[in-house]
Parts: C-alpha cells; sequence; structure tokens
C-alpha cells in the first residue's frame, strides 16, 4: 500500500489494489459531489443518459451541465424546483417503470443507504453503465450515546471497530458484484462517514 500525506490539507491518500481513497477531515461536500461526477462522466459516451435517482433539486447536475451536456432524468419522492424532466414518487417503484438499460449514468447522491436501490438496479444496468453513490454511515446509530455515559475510550473503541468493520464488509460487498475497482472520497465528520464514490458496472458477465 502507498500513502502519501499533504500537510495543509490534512489529506491522507492511500492505494491498494481495489480502492483509490481520499481521507479528509473538511471538505466542500457539494465540491467532492460535482468533482466525483465529473471524473465519473469521463467513463461515458458524449452526451450521456443520466438517471438521477435522488434527485432533489437537479442542483448537482444543473452545475455539471454547465461545462457539458447531459440528458438527465430525475426522480425525487419531495417537491423539487428542477429544471431537468424529473418523475416524482420512490425511487424503488418508479424505476420498475423505466428501462434501466437505456442509462449511462446511475445516480445515487442518498442521504443514508443508496445499497438497496443498488442491487434493484444492478441486474438490469448495462454492461459498462457507471454508478455514481453517496454513503453516510454513522457509527453510534447501534448504541444510544447515553449508554456510554463519561466512557469516552469506549465509545471512540467502538467506533473504531464498527468503522473498520464497515471498510472490511464495504470493500466485499463490491468484490462479490463483481466490482474490483471503486473511485472514492470518504470524509469523516465526528462519528460519521460519508462515501463519495463511482464505479463502473464490468463488461465481463459477474458472478
Ligand atoms: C442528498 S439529496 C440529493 C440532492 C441532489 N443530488 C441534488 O443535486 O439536489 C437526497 C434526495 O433524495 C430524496 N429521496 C430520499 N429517498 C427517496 C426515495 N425513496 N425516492 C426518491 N427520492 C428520495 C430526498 O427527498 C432528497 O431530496
Amino acid at each position: 500500500m502507498k500513502s502519501q500525506t499533504t500537510k495543509n490539507q490534512n489529506i491522507h491518500r492511500s492505494t491498494t489494489g481495489m480502492y483509490k481513497l481520499v481521507i479528509r477531515k473538511k471538505s466542500s461536500h457539494l465540491h467532492e459531489k460535482i468533482a466525483i461526477r465529473e471524473e465519473a462522466l469521463t467513463h461515458c459516451h458524449e452526451n450521456p443518459r443520466v438517471l438521477d435517482c435522488f434527485h432533489g433539486d437537479g442542483t448537482l447536475w444543473r452545475e455539471i451541465e454547465k461545462n457539458r451536456p447531459v440528458q438527465v432524468l430525475g426522480i425525487e419522492k419531495s417537491a423539487s424546483l428542477s429544471r431537468f424532466e424529473w418523475i416524482h414518487g420512490d425511487n424503488m417503484r418508479v424505476v420498475d417503470e423505466l428501462n434501466i438499460s437505456d442509462y449511462d449514468l446511475i445516480d445515487l447522491d442518498a442521504f443514508a443507504n443508496p445499497l438497496p436501490l443498488l442491487l434493484k438496479l444492478w441486474p438490469l444496468a448495462k454492461p459498462g453503465a457507471v454508478f455514481v453513490y453517496t454513503f453516510t454511515f454513522v457509527a453510534l446509530y447501534g448504541l444510544p450515546p447515553e449508554l456510554y455515559g463519561e466512557d469516552d475510550f469506549i465509545r471512540k473503541k467502538a467506533r473504531c471497530i464498527q468503522n473498520k468493520l464497515l471498510e472490511q464488509k464495504w470493500s466485499t460487498f463490491f468484490k462479490r458484484l463483481g466490482v474490483d475497482a471503486l473511485v472514492e472520497i470518504n470524509v469523516k465528520e465526528g462519528g460519521r462517514i460519508k462515501k463519495y464514490g463511482y464505479f463502473v458496472k464490468p463488461l465481463a458477465k459477474s458472478t
């Protein structure tokens, strides 16, 4: 494993066979989210079709569209001010009405956990399709903080164990899908880990 630390930005980079990881303590999330999507788009052809499953107001794609043509269809369960075409509803249901293999990039910018939707879309997406995701993990949700009381050592230890377990399980999950390369930005904030990343569905049939 190679590793490099940039003092000013408090960045730790590590490269393993499988991951390119960038760990930052502080970052502009909007900037990181846009950057990861712009990099993901380098794997798509000109004017790709994007299915934005957690569309919000379409803010990210509106920014990206300023620099290159994209055809975006959003899905949003709440009201939206989006200027893109979008469908109002629960993404888990709405996707049943769509031809998922039509899309070059599938955006899963969830508040918390995009994996149930990813598992649903995975067999339907075409080989070569790019998946972009946001995943948030809060290590202390499992046990109410009140139970730790003043025991800061146990609190930190518990957080550390769960974070390590997350990394292990995260990589196993993607290996099982047949994905051998993730590009990911990890943002650590208190007991929270946010993962902003993308990967390409392999061309060869995976298990
Ligand atoms: C992190 S925000 C996405 C922001 C968006 N990428 C943008 O550029 O504005 C997540 C959005 O997903 C929506 N959402 C959450 N669960 C959903 C679901 N099951 N179906 C559709 N939209 C959902 C939320 O209402 C919220 O607007």
